[in-house]
């Protein structure tokens, strides 16, 4: 739905709305050509998933907004963001020698989200903080908010990985639970599966583990560690 309604306000009559003079351009060219500085805020608003209001005071209508006012924290920050991406691409990348050589933008890093931070480790953060239950609650949120999106990775990946560090670290019962959440939206992943048997191994379960392990062979049969971790639990 946001992201519905930045795109309708994004429509073709943002222009008439917006200031034909700038009187408070610091990085960008003074005499900077309208349409390439409306341009270039697109990209920004694109970048970061946000409305040009989230920079510039006043809103929500584009002609309340004080585009020249540097009220907003954003709009200092994103302008030493500007200057830092013009760095990168100039002094850094310019030397790589490539005829399609690339360059950064926002979106870049920022891949649709303000702070751009990776899902791991918000889920992390959130399980220090808030434990289980609202590192799940935060999961199923972002999940409804961006799934399909660029900003995040729903793939089995994320929880795999805060999943097996925690049962590396000893959390052997946490570590089941952060699995078991991620197989309700994956249970056809191999590495999943064979993370959840060694997990439930872990805490003594060799019956749940076993399930696992044969689950890890139903998907694939072609899994070395599963027959083997399937065959020491039959001998021993
Ligand atoms: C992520 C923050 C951010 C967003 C989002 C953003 N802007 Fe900006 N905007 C800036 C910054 C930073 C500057 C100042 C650039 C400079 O100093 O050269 C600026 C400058 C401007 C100016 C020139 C103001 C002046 O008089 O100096 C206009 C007009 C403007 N933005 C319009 C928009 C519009 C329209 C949108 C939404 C489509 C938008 N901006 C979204 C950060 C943002
Ligand atoms: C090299 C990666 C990278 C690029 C490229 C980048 N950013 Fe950022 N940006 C970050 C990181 C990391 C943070 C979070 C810093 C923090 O608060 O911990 C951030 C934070 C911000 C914030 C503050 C967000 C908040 O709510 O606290 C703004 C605004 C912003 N960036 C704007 C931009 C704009 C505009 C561009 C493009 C001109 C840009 N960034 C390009 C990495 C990047």
């Amino acid at each position: 739905m946001i992201r519905l309604l930045l795109t309708l306000s994004l429509a073709a009559p943002v222009s008439a709305q917006i200031p034909d003079e700038f009187t408070n351009l610091l990085v960008f060219p003074k005499d900077i050509e309208r349409g390439e500085l409306i341009g270039a805020m697109r990209n920004f608003s694109f970048g970061l998933g946000v409305r040009c209001e989230y920079c510039h005071e006043g809103g929500p209508s584009l002609d309340s907004i004080d585009f020249a006012s540097d009220a907003k924290e954003a709009k200092k920050t994103a302008r030493r963001m500007l200057t830092m991406v013009r760095t990168i691409n100039d002094d850094h990348l310019s030397s790589i020698d490539r005829p399609d050589r690339l360059t950064v933008q926002c979106a870049t890093c920022h891949h649709g989200v303000s702070r751009p931070e990776s899902l791991e480790s918000i889920l992390r953060r959130e399980l220090d903080a808030s434990g289980l239950e609202g590192a799940m609650k935060r999961y199923r949120e972002l999940r409804a908010d961006y799934y399909g999106s660029f900003s995040y990775d729903f793939s089995d990946g994320p929880l795999n990985r805060v999943g097996e560090s925690l049962m590396r670290s000893g959390q052997v019962e946490l570590a089941i639970d952060v699995l078991e959440l991620n197989a309700e939206y994956h249970e056809s992943s191999a590495w999943l599966m064979g993370l959840l048997g060694e997990a439930h191994l872990a805490n003594g379960d060799r019956d749940a583990a076993r399930r696992s392990f044969e689950r890890v062979l139903e998907i694939n049969p072609d899994s070395a560690s599963a027959s083997k971790a399937l065959e020491s639990l039959r001998e021993n």
